[in-house]
């Protein structure tokens, strides 16, 4: 087969450089994105799909006649899209429900860790309706503070840092009146506070070969100096100096390894991208968490890094050949700054106009989030606008190239932070 036919879900930032890349393969065949944003649309043909409603998929997959299903979000991972497809036969990039357990289920990956030793917070883990035991339970421990993690998906808002059994109260309680949130956690893990820095690895298995892709640290925090609400992420920047080579060493090692294997032993062989989510504490790294997809915005700036053709190398991927492929890199840094709308996480407006994209200078990326194509306009959408991505010889350099591109681009209640990078930079003294 000379191309494929390719489907990609999702309409995030990340499925914006995801197509941005995959477009530079000459094994593109047709290009479709579901439900894609104005972005993804400069390259391929958005279509409106619900990632919830399996059979349409197929029957769009069908019709289109798509060879490769590149799956970019979490959620459809864990309801098990990969094990649908593959049952009827078609390609897909990502893990299988079971093997996106590890980032569906706090307390599965909490166990998956312990059992193979790999490097993690202590824990314990209740069910919701032992609110009073996990209580007891931390009031025994008195160590604060304490990390409270519902145990599925809930869209970054499942984790809980408290400073005190008030806070831990108070937390409790919050869950319990929160509908999702209460549902998420339906099982409730109590974990040991790390100290350090956090940065991420980012791995592509086939469930038995796995490269590292590269490193980058994500700011979740919506305020300068990591302060005020988590957010999906509102920069990242790549290579993380954090992240030296003796680190990355005892992560393969002491990690990606025994969890690739572990994975397979407990058969869920891991095949897709493996986003670890690391504290560099002073006993070495420990797994915060574990993604079972890329990092947004982390993928906008690991992908333009990449020199493999990315659509090979998903193929291969799946066809379980990783061990014929060598991951390139060029030897750049790059920073992405989030444009977010203001009052993001929490309410903020949309259907502002979006000025100045076609001004950025040509190696500078704008990768769209939350935008939409209003009559031929194009308009804030969501909470995270658009990631501005800026490349360079030194770190420095990427953070300003982005910082110049973000002045270009105006619209009515932008706001992004001014620090992205600016950690990875003291680091480099
Ligand atoms: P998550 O939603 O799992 O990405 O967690 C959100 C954030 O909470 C992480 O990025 C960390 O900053 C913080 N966090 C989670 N677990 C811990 C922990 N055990 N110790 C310290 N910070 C944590
Ligand atoms: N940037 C964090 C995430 O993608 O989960």
């Amino acid at each position: 087969m000379d191309t494929y036919n390719v489907l990609l879900l999702g309409n995030g930032g990340r499925e914006h450089a995801i197509a941005w890349k995959l477009i530079q393969s000459e094994k593109l065949g047709a290009f479709y994105i579901a439900p894609g944003n104005p972005g993804t649309a400069q390259y391929g043909i958005n279509v409106s799909l619900s990632l919830s409603d399996f059979n349409a998929i197929l029957s769009f997959i069908r019709e289109k006649s798509i060879e490769l299903v590149i799956v970019g979000p979490e959620a459809p991972l864990v309801d098990g899209i990969a094990d649908f497809l593959k049952k009827h036969d078609v390609l897909v990039f990502g893990p299988s429900q079971k093997a996106a357990m590890l980032e569906g289920s706090k307390e599965f990956a909490k166990e998956f860790m312990t059992k193979y030793n790999i490097p993690t917070a202590d824990y314990s883990a209740f069910s919701s309706f032992d609110f009073d035991d996990a209580l007891k339970f931390i009031q025994l421990k008195d160590t604060y503070p304490i990390v409270l993690k519902a145990d599925g998906l809930a869209a970054g808002k499942g984790v809980f840092i408290c400073n005190s059994e008030e806070e831990v109260k108070e937390c409790l309680l919050s869950i319990k009146k929160d509908k999702t949130l209460s549902e998420a956690a339906s099982r409730l893990v109590v974990e040991e506070y790390l100290e350090g820095e956090e940065a991420s690895v980012f791995v592509i298995s086939d469930g038995h070969t796995s490269h590292v892709l590269h490193n980058a640290q994500d700011h979740k925090r919506v305020g300068d100096d990591d302060t005020g609400l988590n957010t999906g992420g509102m920069g990242s920047y790549s290579p993380a100096p954090l992240v030296t080579e003796q680190i990355l060493d005892q992560v393969k090692s002491e990690i990606i390894n025994p969890t690739i294997t572990g994975m397979s032993l407990e058969e869920s062989e891991y095949v897709g991208i493996l986003y670890v989510g690391l504290m560099i504490t002073k006993d070495g790294p420990k797994v915060i968490e574990y993604n079972c997809r890329f990092g947004d915005p982390e993928c906008q700036v690991i992908l333009p890094s990449l020199q493999n053709d990315l659509l090979e190398l998903l193929v291969a991927t799946v066809e379980q050949r990783l061990d014929e492929k060598t991951i390139y890199l060029d030897n750049k840094y790059r920073c992405c700054v989030v444009l977010a709308s203001d009052g993001y996480p929490l309410e903020y407006e949309k259907g502002k106009e979006i000025k100045g994209i076609d001004q950025v200078d040509e190696d500078a990326i704008v990768f769209h989030a939350g935008t939409a194509d209003k009559n031929g306009t194009i308009v804030s959408n969501g909470g995270r606008v658009l990631g501005v991505v800026g490349n360079g010889n030194t770190l420095k350099d990427a953070i300003n190239h982005a910082y110049k591109n973000v002045e270009l681009i105006s619209f009515e209640n932008k706001y992004f932070r001014k620090d992205i990078g600016r950690k990875g930079l003291s680091r480099l003294g």
